[in-house]
């Protein structure tokens, strides 16, 4: 399972970097393209059967690659991850916050444990990761960290709670982009619009025609790939973006500048209409 990438092949030599998801879809995209460029990736997630499968495949590619189970969203958790990453590897040049996680639902069928379990993983738990990369290594030697949106410039009809958390994490992303130059430490975000990854799998089959419409809605009039938004991750971690942070890159085929993803049927409850005319007003009672 070589892993074929944009970038040269020995870019990220020596150094290691921190996926969280990496078992999977986009993450294990990342691993694999960052391995494949000459680094030793840590994969981190919350269950070890899919970080063991990727881990292996990058060793057997030739690549470096060891993992750490890791809930995202518990405190001592996060911890106890930088604390055996750097006690084995003695540095981290990069992280890459891509786990995360939602279920499409209106908004208001979302109960609040949902919308607590959502935020926590998508908002809290970058949060968390990017604390304790700072203060634990970052602050002392500079880096660079990539986090994960959705394209969600809109709104984000049926996944209130993702875009919510997406929204205070491109703005976490600036703030920490300026609190953190003084360190030298990066801070990027990439939104992915709708890509053909194994996350997609995972949605109900009633979603399935809400998604075919949604390719008919991009202008590239098909889905992105899991590389596709791998290569502007690792062009965000790498020295070609040194000058780059606070910055988000949508990848989205130019869905975010045009879109119909949530079908409102006819009605006829808009509010009434509003005049502050007296004379109009008027005009309208008689
Ligand atoms: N992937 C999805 N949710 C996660 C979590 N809470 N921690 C780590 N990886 C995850």
């Amino acid at each position: 399972m070589h892993y074929r990438s944009i970038f040269r092949n020995d870019l990220f030599s020596g150094q290691t970097y921190l996926v969280t998801g990496g078992g999977t879809g986009i993450g294990r995209a990342v691993a694999h393209e960052l391995a494949s460029l000459g680094a030793h990736v840590v994969l981190a997630a919350r269950t070890e059967e899919n970080l063991i499968k990727t881990a292996t495949e990058i060793r057997e590619a030739g690549g470096a690659a060891s993992h750490v189970v890791c809930n995202i969203r518990e405190e001592e958790q996060v911890a106890a991850l930088f604390e055996r990453v750097l006690a084995e590897r003695g540095a981290l040049h990069g992280l890459v916050n891509n786990a995360g996680g939602q279920f499409v639902s209106p908004a208001e069928t979302i109960s609040l444990k949902g919308w607590r379990a959502v935020v926590e993983t998508n908002l809290t738990g970058t949060f968390l990761m990017c604390r304790v990369a700072f203060n634990r290594h970052m602050e002392a030697h500079g880096g660079a960290i990539v986090n994960m949106l959705i394209e969600m410039w809109r709104g984000f009809p049926g996944m209130a709670h993702s875009a919510a958390a997406r929204a205070g994490i491109e703005n976490l992303t600036k703030t920490l982009a300026v609190e953190w130059a003084r360190a030298g430490v990066r801070v990027n975000a990439v939104a992915p619009g709708l890509i053909a990854s194994s996350g997609l799998d995972r949605y109900p089959e009633a979603v399935r025609p809400m998604i075919e419409q949604n390719v008919r809605d991009i202008p590239l009039k098909r889905m992105g790939t899991e590389a596709e938004v791998s290569a502007a991750i690792v062009f965000l971690l790498s020295p070609a973006a040194a000058f780059i942070t606070g910055e988000s890159i949508r990848i989205d085929g130019g869905g975010s500048l045009w879109r119909k993803t949530w079908e409102v049927a006819e009605h006829g409850n808009a509010p009434a209409e509003y005049s502050g005319y007296l004379e109009e007003k008027k005009l309208v009672d008689s």
